[in-house]
């Protein structure tokens, strides 16, 4: 995909009334040229709607994060910007079809001075797209492909061949080699020659290790061996030819991240069509590899370009202010090991909100990984993903 981002820096001038009023459940509270109250009434948060009207609607996050939550302290002119500045062809977010209806979260994820790039986060998944063999379903995936075009942001495909969320017909099946690499064929050629001409990059081997750096046992590994992989790529390649192809997860040095530099290499060598790596990064506050830069930078070396694509970084809940601190901090580093970097190419976030993050549904009791609240106030996060460009 070779069309350019046009961004629109905007110079915004803020009217800050010393005394705020309070404004009720539907007012305005803001938008270009208000002048009038921007505080809404408690229970109720200030929601941009379009560039021109905000309005005060009923929250519905938890008091908990938001209680606690300082807010950022920066004027920004938002994250795509600050990455753009430093070098890079986009900030993204991943997104999903439920959230579509939410009027709030639907303005700022399709605002382009914080997001260059979108990511469906399930609805091209196996499952979702390939329910029933040679039955191929793409209306979520339109929804949400269709969308970033409109907005003039960068689509990521998300995900060809990976062992979760795969169909029973697939996963239950007992397939000869020929058979299984007829299926990863069949399945990468339909999906990727879908959305042909749409799409910057497909991740097209997800999470193909274990911790300890050994292949994953998935049934395409079992019947395949490591040659799955290549099948994968070069359908893939066959079927968009322009579409940059990654393969991944990773994020800091170590037995996995071993594993997959030495994959990398070997697909190289055997001319199989690898364009980029991706550093996944669902990380822990306070826990964050200090090698993440080193790793991004051998990859590099390799010749392929890198990038942050499913960045979160949890805490344990509540989140106070400290802890909102030091996940700041820790956004800034992995953001700045990325700048650090040319081959980086970008830094995808898995989801904006707080509201919608996958983390508490998977680890109990952990969450507020995100840069913008459940009521989508900007976290001191926000401030060290800008500190990290800039
Ligand atoms: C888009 O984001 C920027 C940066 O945060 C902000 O200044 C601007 O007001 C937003 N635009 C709209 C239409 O909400």
């Amino acid at each position: 995909m070779t069309f350019r981002l046009s961004v629109a820096l905007l110079s915004v001038a803020l009217a800050l009334s010393p005394i705020a009023a309070q404004q009720q459940e539907w007012a305005q509270c803001g938008g270009s040229g208000w002048t009038g109250g921007t505080t809404c009434a408690t229970g109720t948060v200030c929601t941009v709607v379009n560039q021109w009207y905000s309005q005060c609607i009923r929250g519905t996050a938890s008091s908990t994060t938001s209680a606690s939550n300082p807010g950022s302290t920066s004027v920004s002119a938002g994250l795509q910007n600050a990455a753009v500045k430093a070098g890079k062809l986009y900030f993204g977010t991943a997104t999903d079809n439920p959230m579509q209806t939410d009027q709030a979260y639907v303005a700022l994820l399709s605002n382009t001075s914080e997001f260059g790039s979108i990511t469906p986060g399930n609805s091209m998944k196996w499952d979702a797209t390939e329910p029933t063999r040679g039955t191929f379903t793409f209306t979520n995936g339109d929804t949400l492909v269709n969308l970033g075009v409109k907005n003039k942001q960068l689509v990521r495909g998300h995900t060809l061949v990976w062992h979760n969320q795969l169909p029973g017909w697939l996963e239950n099946g007992q397939w000869t080699a020929a058979e299984l690499t007829k299926i990863i064929q069949d399945h990468t050629t339909t999906v990727v020659k879908h959305w042909a001409g749409k799409l910057y990059a497909w991740d097209v081997v997800n999470e193909p290790f274990e911790e300890d750096g050994t292949y994953r046992d998935s049934i395409f590994y079992k019947v395949l061996k490591t040659e799955y992989i290549a099948i994968a790529l070069r359908a893939a390649r066959a079927a968009d030819p322009k579409v940059k192809l990654y393969d991944y997860n990773i994020d800091g040095l170590g037995s996995k991240s071993t594993g997959m530099y030495n994959l990398v290499k070997n697909l190289k060598a055997q001319g199989a069509p690898i364009d980029g790596v991706g550093i996944q990064a669902h990380l822990i506050s306070g826990s964050v590899p200090s090698s993440i830069q080193a790793n991004i930078q051998q990859f590099a070396d390799l010749g392929v370009d890198v990038a942050i694509t499913e960045l979160d970084i949890r805490m344990t809940l509540p989140a106070t202010a400290a802890k909102l601190a030091q996940q700041k901090t820790d956004y800034q580093n992995v953001i700045k090991a990325c700048k650090n970097v040319k081959a980086c190419v970008g830094v995808t976030i898995w989801d904006i909100t707080d509201k919608y993050s996958w983390i508490p549904s998977v680890f109990p009791g952990q969450g507020a990984a995100l840069p913008w609240d459940e009521n989508l106030k900007k976290k001191p996060a926000y401030d060290g993903i800008v500190a990290g460009f800039a």
